[in-house]
């Protein structure tokens, strides 16, 4: 069995090798922080089982730390106990609110009885965590073609990836019979895509299959699996591989994020039932947003929860269309974000393989699609739990 790994963040060097040696008896492979800072690094970089944490940190409290660990997925899932020299009722409730598993005050015992919790607590969070190996899937989904999907998929992608550094996000193109993707990121045409990756044995299908074979588009952030070149390849697509796929993704990236077009097909409709959170795009045209009403409804019926559903106007194609109240009012649910029509910019940013964040940073598209980001993000860890 691996051995458990414990990080303590700690500003007093003495009280942190005091610990230290504590848990070097038991046999805990031990690594030291000295600021709140260097701690979130050395979380992610380490990926510790456990983090104890003393309150009196120099640059951050521990209720940001906390919380900044707390909203990152990579570190949201560790354990984190907190040490205080002092009884602080407001300090002890806000740390627990915002995930600490336990919270002491020091005194003489205190860090006996401590050390010698920590076996039951990760138990404890065993249980609670079973799947903490998997990544999050989210699914980019429309009811019609050209209002988006792609454009929206690969820019939410990037900021995903940007706001949880150095969370690591996978960008899969399934949208058949020919993909967009490696076009709006510059990818080149090159051998490997979804095609043939359906074409490998399952247990050739692994996390080091992918780590070698995935683009890393420049400026993206993500690592890309292409989708069919063309229509005429897309039949060699082999759907009975596709599961082995999913699984192998989501572990080994803590993002797989996946275009599904307009598609509810055999292929597409059990990755939408494996999906934590499903997008989906909707235009301004009355048509589009009829056909949106459609789908939402057979997906429900499918058995789809309604907080996996998350629903983006997108002005595609100009300011006349439905606004976003008349489009609720149709459709019957809320929409949770409108990005805004950007004229000609997004398509310039497309054609030049750009990111819009980074070709019109203070554009309001930017600041919508980083929030895209964070709420998409927040919303699959709430539904993976
Ligand atoms: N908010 C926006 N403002 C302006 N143009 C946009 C906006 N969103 C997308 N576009 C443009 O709309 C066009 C269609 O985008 P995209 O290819 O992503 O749509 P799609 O729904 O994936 O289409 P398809 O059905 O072909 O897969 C692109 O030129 C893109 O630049
Ligand atoms: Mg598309």
């Amino acid at each position: 069995m691996d051995q458990t790994k414990i990080l303590l963040i700690d500003t007093d060097e003495t009280s942190r090798d005091f610990l230290a040696q504590m848990l070097h008896k038991k046999d805990y492979i031990v690594s030291h922080a000295s600021s709140g800072k260097d701690g979130i690094a050395k979380a992610l970089e380490e990926l510790p089982d456990l983090i104890i944490c003393d309150t009196h940190l120099v640059d951050l409290s521990v209720v940001e730390l906390m919380e900044k660990l707390g909203q990152n997925p990579i570190t949201s899932h560790i354990l984190c106990i907190v040490l205080s020299s002092q009884s602080n009722p407001d300090e002890m409730h806000k740390c627990l609110e915002a995930g600490c598993a336990e919270f002491y005050v020091k005194s003489g015992m205190v860090m006996i009885t401590m050390v010698n919790a920590i076996p039951k607590i990760l138990l404890e969070k065993k249980r609670d965590h079973p799947n903490k190996k998997n990544g999050l899937l989210v699914v980019f989904l429309s009811a019609n073609g050209g209002i988006g999907t792609s454009s929206l998929c690969a820019n939410i992608a990037m900021n995903i990836a940007k706001q949880t550094h150095p969370a690591t996000v996978a960008v899969v193109d399934m949208v058949l019979p020919m993909g967009s993707l490696s076009q709006i990121m510059g990818a080149d045409d090159g051998e490997f895509n979804i095609l043939k990756v359906s074409e490998q044995p399952v247990d050739e299908i692994t996390t080091e299959y992918f780590r070698e074979k995935l683009i890393l588009p420049p400026f993206w952030l993500v690592h890309l699996l292409p989708g069919s070149p063309d229509p005429g390849a897309s039949n060699s697509l082999q759907p009975t591989q596709i599961p082995a796929m999913i699984i192998t993704l989501k572990k080994s990236y803590n993002f797989t994020i996946i275009d599904l077009g307009r598609s509810l097909s055999k292929i597409s409709l059990p990755i939408i039932h494996e999906a934590d959170l499903i997008v989906l795009t909707v235009g301004t045209n009355l048509s589009g947003v009829n056909l949106t009403k459609k789908a939402w409804n057979y997906l429900l019926d499918l058995g789809i929860e309604k907080d996996r559903l998350f629903p983006i106007l997108n002005r595609a194609v100009g300011l006349e269309g439905l606004t976003k109240a008349e489009a609720e009012k149709i459709l019957g649910f809320d929409i949770k974000l409108t990005i805004p029509y950007m004229m000609g910019n997004f398509a310039l940013a497309n054609n030049q393989n750009v990111p819009v964040n980074l070709k019109f940073p203070n554009d309001t598209v930017s600041i919508v699609l980083k929030q895209a980001a964070i709420e998409i993000s927040k919303q699959a860890m709430k539904v993976q739990g």
